[in-house]
């Protein structure tokens, strides 16, 4: 076996996939993207969940949408496009979400070549200060333009909360993008078919969503079992889909501080470490190239984590270890993006509960 490895339970995972679509279904939400951008483009994992009742596959990276080419889902690019990606926008993604006029111009020209009709929802910020027109200003002319648009189709609009700002989604700010809704509908003379009305900090507001609501995109809840506006795991889902297990390359008896003139670590800072006389330290491969170590908990209670390099992750160690023992980590959203990421860290799949 190889290690550091990333365990990835995929029957724990279809489990929570199944719970999310039947919580979203229940409150009407007719529409969930399955957001898999922490997956990195582990098609192994998306084939599990993609067919469970998803209408669409989400991810920011348009380099992500391609390897999903051959899955029978529309496809969304979460992140605004860069122009500079718009050809690759049209070809990889059915969807795409969108603040900027001249971007949804150049969208509309690249489909026009390439004949198709491509999707937008027209993103609006109700304070979190990420994307979207801030919908306190004017949008009714954007509206009028993307409506002209010969290839572009105005499905919906939507937006995104605590991301940035860490604004919690509440009825009152959502019930603004019900207003917005309504004077784009009327206004028009058209049906908006989505109205996304968030990510997984979305999630506490059900059954109670304003009504009119009818789209979230879903990525951490599903794989980590958890909603994020406080933070809380969410009732019959797993929050230990994912596991990191590194090996030991050193166990020894040290001091806890330093010998000599300190300066500064490899990553440039000066450290701050706490004196608690000798201890036993283990040496862990895996490093801050793969994984910021302060997203990793130890599933041990005789391992407490000291710090690491950019190759090494050091432990304290109470109890018999030995070079070559493998240590288990839980692991939050940020780590897992990390470690789903980096080509240094093996995926172990299992079906088991
Ligand atoms: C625009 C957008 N929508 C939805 C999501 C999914 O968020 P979460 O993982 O909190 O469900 C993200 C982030 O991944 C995002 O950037």
């Amino acid at each position: 076996m190889i290690f550091p490895q990333i365990k990835i339970n995929l029957k724990k995972i279809k489990e929570n996939a199944k719970r999310i679509l039947d919580l979203c279904q229940q409150s009407g939400i007719e529409s969930v993207f399955l957001v898999t951008k922490v997956l990195a483009g582990d098609k192994r994992i998306i084939n599990e969940i993609a067919g469970l009742g998803f209408t669409h596959l989400a991810d920011s990276r348009i380099e992500n949408l391609k390897i999903y080419s051959d899955l029978n889902l529309p496809k969304v690019l979460l992140r605004l496009p860069m122009i500079s990606e718009i050809e690759a926008v049209i070809k990889y993604a059915n969807l795409s979400l969108n603040s900027e006029i001249e971007v949804i111009r150049l969208l509309n020209a690249e489909a026009k070549k390439q004949n198709k009709i491509h999707e937008i929802i027209l993103m609006f910020d109700l304070g979190d200060l990420r994307e979207g027109i801030f919908y306190q200003d004017e949008y009714l002319k954007t509206v009028a333009e993307i409506l002209n648009l010969s290839n572009l189709r105005l499905t919906g609009i939507g937006t995104n909360l605590t991301c940035y700002g860490g604004i919690i989604p509440t009825k009152e700010n959502l019930s603004e993008l019900i207003k917005i809704k309504k004077e784009i509908e009327t206004r028009f003379q058209i049906e908006l078919s989505l109205i996304s009305g968030g990510n997984s900090s979305s999630l506490h507001l059900l059954p109670n969503l304003p009504p009119g609501i009818n789209n979230l995109r879903i990525g951490e809840a599903l794989f980590l079992g958890r909603e994020t506006a406080y933070g809380k795991n969410l009732p019959g889902m797993h929050p230990d889909c994912f596991e990191l297990v590194a090996e030991l390359i050193e166990v020894k008896t040290k001091p806890s501080y330093p010998l000599g003139i300190m300066g500064m670590d490899s990553f440039g800072n000066v450290p701050k470490i706490e004196d608690r006389g000798l201890m036993k330290r283990g040496i862990l491969a895996i490093g801050k190239q793969d994984v910021a170590l302060e997203d990793l908990m130890p599933l041990d209670e005789n391992v407490e984590i000291l710090g690491g390099s950019s190759d090494h992750l050091l432990v304290q160690l109470n109890g018999n270890f030995l070079p070559g023992d493998k240590l288990r980590f839980a692991v939050n959203y940020p780590g897992l993006l990390r470690l789903m990421t980096s080509k240094y860290v093996k995926k172990e799949y299992w079906n088991k509960s």
